[in-house]
């Protein structure tokens, strides 16, 4: 395995009531509360109710930021900011999904910060030694991982750029996590979500180091947790075993404890989130799109990797196949998953405008940790391939 420092800050609550039983010692501390949400389904399940109840009870002074849109941009942080200093908040509480939660990340950060949190952490990674306001989060769609780490990914809309950081300052100091808060997500919304879930793991699982480790063999695990549990959940949307699963597979892809040892591609997120910065298009789709067509593009130079997928995560027996067969044949077993769960399979699914395709591939960062490193030719390749 390649050498590796791993902390997590952020504590966890997870389970029904979860939020009823923790949320007021949790903000005990705090007089003045920033409650981040986004277009308004936690108002229409309750969860709003029950939040803002507790925070009233416990004699919070509650000040909203709603209406944080998917894919949150720059300028919803900047206004998230403003509101945190005129208010003098001393906590932010995210309530939703990877949106909601990254932007309340940037606005812990930008509250505290007299320049240009893009230029000066976004653009180029920068140094936090200043304390970010603290940040608790109540998750209400599994997907992300977002709760469990540092990275916030915004839009820069005039910029058209699409953007992750991890910074362990941003960790959530809590992250509260009731999976019943899950059973009113869409059944779109979990399909995209769950795909997103299964991204991160292939994004690292697809990547050197090869030999035995226990990053790979926990992913294996993972990967088929995913497909599992989501199959059960499109069948039961309320089924709790599935939802929580789901919930704790999202977190497990993405609290950087996979990643230790490994180098990790996220080619793909790479090439989506640029897709989404032109386009604003839904997160997951966009990646189930992708990852078929760019693993037939990169499965010569990870062979055995992509055999062992077929093997272990899909159960395909190696009969008579090549290798190359059966790494394929795993590739085929992921595209026609994605067709089963009703997620789209071109970019003309999504109404992505075919001339556009080469400024959007230019724009896209080029990953180093793929076991084929792309050039911004195959990138077109790639889109152009997806397209129908
Ligand atoms: O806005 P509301 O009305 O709340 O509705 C949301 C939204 O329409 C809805 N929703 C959430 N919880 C619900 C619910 N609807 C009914 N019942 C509930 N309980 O779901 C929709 C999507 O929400 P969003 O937060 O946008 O989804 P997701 O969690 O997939 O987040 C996507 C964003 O996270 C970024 C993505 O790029 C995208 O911007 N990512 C963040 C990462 C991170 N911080 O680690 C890593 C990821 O790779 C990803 O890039
Ligand atoms: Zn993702």
């Amino acid at each position: 395995m390649n050498n590796f420092i791993f902390q997590n800050s952020t504590k966890v609550y997870f389970g029904r009531g979860c939020v009823k039983e923790y949320l007021a010692c949790l903000t005990k501390d705090a007089q003045t509360v920033l409650l981040g949400y986004g277009g308004g389904s936690i108002k229409r399940n309750g969860v709003y109710d029950e939040i803002t109840s507790i925070l009233k009870k416990a004699g919070k002074t509650i000040v909203e930021f709603s209406d944080i849109m998917s894919n949150p941009t720059y300028a919803k942080v900047q206004e998230g900011a403003k509101l945190a200093r005129e208010n003098h908040v001393d906590m932010v509480l995210a309530v939703g999904g990877g949106s909601t939660m990254d932007c309340c990340k940037a606005v812990c950060l930008a509250a505290q910060y007299e320049g240009d949190i893009w230029e000066d952490f976004w653009i180029h990674p920068g140094v936090i030694d200043f304390d970010p306001l603290p940040l608790g989060v109540v998750v209400t769609v599994a997907g992300t991982g977002s709760e469990c780490n540092g990275g916030a990914v915004i839009t820069n809309e005039e910029k058209k750029v699409k953007t992750g950081r991890d910074y362990p300052a941003l960790n959530p100091r809590f992250a509260l996590m009731d999976p019943t808060y899950t059973f009113s997500v869409p059944r779109k919304q979990m399909v995209s979500a769950s795909f997103d879930i299964l991204s991160h793991i292939m994004e690292t699982y697809f990547s050197k180091p090869d030999e035995d480790n226990v990053s790979d063999d926990i992913m294996e695990g993972l990967m088929k947790s995913v497909v599992r549990n989501l199959r059960a959940a499109i069948e039961d949307p309320q089924d709790y075993t599935a939802r929580s699963n789901l919930m704790w597979d999202a977190t497990m892809a993405e609290n950087r404890m996979i990643k230790m040892g490994k180098r990790c591609d996220f080619q793909c997120h790479n090439m989506e989130h640029q897709l989404s910065a032109f386009t604003d298009c839904n997160h997951g789709c966009g990646l189930a799109v992708l990852h078929p067509v760019y693993y037939r593009h990169i499965y010569k130079e990870g062979l055995l990797k992509f055999v062992r997928f077929a093997k272990n995560v899909w159960g395909i027996a190696p009969e008579s196949k090549t290798e190359e067969e059966l790494a394929l044949a795993g590739i085929q077993a992921l595209a026609n998953f994605i067709r089963e769960i009703g997620l789209p399979a071109t970019l003309k699914e999504l109404d992505v405008n075919q001339p556009q395709l080469k400024e959007i591939a230019d724009s896209c960062s080029i990953s180093q940790g793929s076991y084929k490193v792309m050039t911004h030719e195959e990138i077109l390749e790639i889109f152009q391939e997806c397209y129908e």
